[in-house]
């Protein structure tokens, strides 16, 4: 494994001698206040990184660790695509849920803007977005993104005022249009056209209510007629000899009710052209239409042990910098919990980064030498889930051991939950009740892959993963 780019995280551990193999790591971590220091046996200065830098929340591009195959590839075939001229494009971005795919998007995004000086990185997240709200999400991000390196005569300009108008508004009064249109009538001069006056054959001005000062005339902004917009706004960028490159993060998971719904959605969005699209999709089983489409794949593939702590490093080396204290956790004590975590995480930074926040929390650090016996993992996971219930949880982890279509990737189908293996297992184990799988899929322990999957198919909460035994195994295995 490379060492850490950070220039604090390499070298003390192999200098110190505390790390052994090629794996070079320093842990240096954000310390409790001063007065909260503590003297551990043997004089040594316990120090704590703070739980709350680990919780895989953040896809801070500072924090990406590793990936060097992946980001040049995603950089090099966005960047090509410019030198080439060309404008529209679109490559598929998939792994395993929280491998870590927007994180890489995120740095490749950023890093292609710093290399190329005509491209305009934007990201829109589609989860828990209808399409209107996809649409104005992305209306209002190209804006922005836009509005200060556009000047206020640029042709451009009146385009982005003119969506920034239409995406913020279900009703356009005709006085806010002719607003803009004086605006720039007196600025930009008589060529300067803009979206009211390309797309007028989609506006119908209707008189929508009289004012003492007179008849109010309005025009609806229907979605094709936002869709119509932004893909003009898009040809106006491209005309500006720019290059959009547009993230599509988690784009199917909107709020559409059905699996059609989604398929529909996805499709409009991929229809907003011309753009570079980064479009990352959950399911892209789903999408058979889109892959059609796609002038890339890249599949991003789960972590080595090794990389998963090296990006523990990185987030303790960011919280030093944010919080300016300093500290540095004996890195041989600190280091051996994580790396069975990592062990036994299936290469999967989001499950790693899970494990971690919750072994932070639960106990002082180091944690006690029996961490890993069933009633420390107990522990662990009632720091994330107060009112579970062990004998309820217990079973369930077990079962999901049994029926788990593939190791580490313990997704199940619910026919092998009901049955209490899989079809071919010629002992199952005793079946739970279904009321109480029903039960667990409410509390969200057990989570659907795909809520339009069917049959369904669930794995544990990560955290809830710690008590199958298979888990324990590796965390245990020296
Ligand atoms: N290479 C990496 N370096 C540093 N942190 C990472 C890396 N990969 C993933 N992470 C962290 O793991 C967590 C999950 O990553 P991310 O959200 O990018 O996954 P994802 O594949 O997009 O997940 P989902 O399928 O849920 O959208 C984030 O907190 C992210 O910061
Ligand atoms: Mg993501």
């Amino acid at each position: 494994m490379k060492a850490s780019s950070t220039g604090h995280s390499s070298a003390q551990a192999g200098s110190d001698g505390q790390a052994d193999g090629a794996v070079v790591i320093a842990l240096e971590i954000w310390v409790r206040p001063r007065d909260e220091l503590v003297s551990h046996p043997g004089g040594r200065v316990a120090a704590q990184l703070s739980a709350i830098w680990v919780k895989p929340v953040s896809v801070d591009a500072d924090l990406l660790v590793d990936r060097d195959v992946e980001r040049d590839r995603l950089v090099r075939w966005v960047t090509e695509a410019i030198e080439l001229g060309e404008h529209d494009a679109r490559f598929l971005i998939t792994g395993d849920r929280g491998v870590g795919k927007s994180i890489l998007c995120r740095w490749c995004l950023s890093e292609v803007e710093k290399r190329e000086s005509e491209a305009v990185g934007v990201v829109v997240d589609g989860r828990g977005r209808s399409y209107r709200d996809f649409l104005t999400a992305i209306a209002l991000a190209v804006v922005e993104r836009l509005s200060d390196d556009v000047g206020e005569t640029a042709p451009l300009r009146r385009y982005l005022d003119e969506l920034a108008l239409l995406a913020s508004h279900r009703q356009v009064k005709k006085s806010q249009a002719d607003a803009l249109a004086t605006k720039f009538g007196a600025q930009g001069g008589a060529e300067t056209k803009g979206l009211f006056i390309t797309l007028r054959a989609l506006f119908s001005w209707e008189q929508t209510r009289t004012t003492s000062h007179g008849a109010e005339i309005s025009t609806t902004v229907t979605d094709e007629l936002l869709h119509r917009a932004i893909s003009e706004v898009f040809i106006q960028i491209k005309a500006a000899g720019r290059f959009l490159v547009l993230l599509l993060d988690d784009l199917d998971q909107g709020t559409a009710s059905s699996a059609d719904g989604v398929n529909r959605m996805v499709g409009e969005i991929l229809r907003l052209r011309p753009c570079l699209a980064l479009v990352h999709l959950r399911n892209e089983a789903m999408f058979q239409d889109v892959r059609r489409e796609i002038t890339q794949t890249l599949e991003v593939p789960p972590l080595p042990d090794a990389v998963l702590v090296e990006l523990l490093a990185r987030r303790a080396t960011q919280a030093m910098q944010r919080t300016g204290t300093l500290g540095r956790l004996d890195v041989k004590n600190a280091y051996d919990p994580f790396r069975a975590l990592a062990r036994a995480a299936g290469g999967n930074p989001y499950v790693f980064l899970r494990w971690a926040e919750q072994l932070l929390s639960a106990f002082d650090f180091p944690p006690p030498p029996d961490w890993v016996n069933d009633a420390s993992l107990w522990t662990l996971v009632r720091a994330s889930a107060p009112g579970a219930d062990e004998d309820l949880v217990r079973p369930v982890a077990r079962l999901v051991d049994r029926c788990a279509l593939a190791p580490n990737r313990p997704w199940c189908r619910r026919e092998d939950l009901d049955r209490g293996g899989l079809a071919t297992d010629t002992a199952p184990l005793t079946p739970v009740p279904k009321t109480t799988l029903d039960q667990l899929v409410v509390l969200e322990y057990l989570i659907r892959r795909n809520r339009f999957d069917d049959p369904p198919v669930y794995r544990l909460d990560p955290v809830l993963d710690l008590l199958r035994p298979s888990v324990a195994r590796l965390l245990r295995s020296s």
